[in-house]
């Protein structure tokens, strides 16, 4: 039994997973879930259509109420056919090719939050580097400008409050409030885009269509704050990661400094070796037989990227990063009807990140002991993340 709410837990995930993952390849918590562990029955588990969507919220103890409602129409809450329908029009406004000429934009952000970082010779990793990039980042990409950014930002922290595991009458009627004005806001935001439409992915959601079929305003505005939602504490997780890293591995640093074909492998090793998205769920529709395990229908089953990532029936030396690895494909962006739509975009801001940061130093020292946030589904540090940054 996996005991989540053992503090202790979150300051070092990876001994207990990987114990209860040589184990067995499921293991029960004590927030009575079914977690898949090893890598090919998390596979199994997210591309098997008999799981279906879990009701996230209703998880957390949110079963009624506009935010609850929200969250049923996100498509993280949708089965087929709805989901492929909006997530088929996504796709379009979305494409790697798309991402890809964002990149000089992406590096100029990056360049903006860093410089004066570099220049003070120390950075909040989380605090600066990792909530300001996806944040200016995914503004840009939808149009939203810079004076209104702080603002929004505040919204969707304060929505991110409906997954904290205790939700009293004041968190809740912040977390309520955030929504009711972000829904305004994307509500005008789009009615404007629709007038005079832009370059941005907002204009090519507006204006995505599969065979006549166009997303309503209701389900714009969903997109719109699932996107924000989806892509900040996410990114800032796995870019602050990356950075302990690189402090924690200077000879990996210093691999990549002098081998830049590296870049993408180290993206990739590091989204596999600190996997920032602890856990996804699915329900079972049906009594279902997975890989040998029999699971009853009604079980809410999670899928645990961390533990996965480093499975050795997966990955040799499976708890060393080394960002010489090949053929990573890091589990952290999950698979199946689900998987991240995100991920190119996530992985461009962490390359251009990290180029600037190589460009930039020649070593970078933590200020702090590393500190975990306990029971956080999208894992981070608790406060910050302090370093020294050591000019090239
Ligand atoms: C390192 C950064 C990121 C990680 C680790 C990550 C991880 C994930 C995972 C594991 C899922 C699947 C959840 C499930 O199966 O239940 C997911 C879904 C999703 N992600 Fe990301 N994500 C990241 C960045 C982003 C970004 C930048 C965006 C936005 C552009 C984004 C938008 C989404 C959306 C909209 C979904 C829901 C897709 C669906 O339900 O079909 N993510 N992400």
């Amino acid at each position: 039994m996996l005991d989540l709410n053992d503090p202790d837990f979150w300051q070092d995930i990876h001994t207990p997973l990987a114990a209860a993952m040589d184990a067995a390849a499921f293991a029960s918590t004590t927030d009575g879930v079914l977690y898949a562990l090893r890598a090919e029955e998390v596979e199994a588990v997210l591309k098997d259509p008999r799981f279906l969507a879990a009701d996230l919220l209703a998880m957390m103890g949110l079963r009624q109420g506009p935010v609850w409602a929200w969250w049923q129409s996100v498509m993280f809450s949708q089965n087929p056919p709805e989901h492929t329908r909006l997530r088929s029009l996504v796709s379009r406004a979305f494409t790697p090719r798309a991402i890809d000429r964002r990149r000089p934009s992406i590096r100029a952000r990056a360049e903006q939050i860093l410089d004066p970082a570099f220049e003070a010779g120390r950075l909040d990793a989380q605090g600066n580097l990792g909530h300001r990039l996806p944040l200016s980042v995914m503004s840009d990409l939808l149009g939203i400008p810079d004076t209104d950014r702080d603002t929004f930002s505040n919204w969707t922290t304060d929505l991110g409050l409906a997954f904290s595991a205790a939700l009293d009458t004041e968190a809740r009627a912040r977390v309520e409030n955030a929504l009711a004005e972000l829904t305004l806001y994307a509500a005008d935001l789009i009615e404007r885009r629709r007038r005079s439409p832009g370059e941005d992915l907002l204009s090519a959601l507006v204006a995505a269509e599969d065979g006549g079929d166009q997303l309503s305003t209701t389900e714009l505005v969903a997109m719109v704050t699932n996107l924000m939602f989806a892509a900040h504490d996410t990114t800032r997780g796995a870019l602050a990661v990356m950075v302990m890293l690189l402090a924690q591995h200077p000879e990996q640093m210093q691999a990549v400094r002098a081998d830049r074909s590296l870049l993408s492998s180290t993206i990739d090793e590091t989204l596999r070796y600190e996997a920032i998205t602890f856990s996804t769920s699915r329900l079972a529709s049906e009594d279902i037989v997975l890989l040998g395990t029999e699971i009853a229908a009604g079980t809410t089953v999670g899928v645990c990227p961390p533990a996965a990532s480093r499975d050795p029936r997966r990955y040799e030396r499976p708890h060393e990063f080394d960002v010489r690895r090949v053929d990573i494909r890091p589990p952290t962006f999950g698979a199946g009807v689900h998987s991240c739509p995100g991920a190119a975009l996530a992985r461009a801001e962490l390359e251009e990140a990290l180029g600037v940061i190589l460009d930039h130093c020649s070593s970078i020292e933590l200020e702090e002991s590393i500190r975990w946030m306990p029971l956080t589904h999208i894992r981070r540090f608790k406060d910050s993340l302090w370093v020294r940054l050591v000019s090239a």
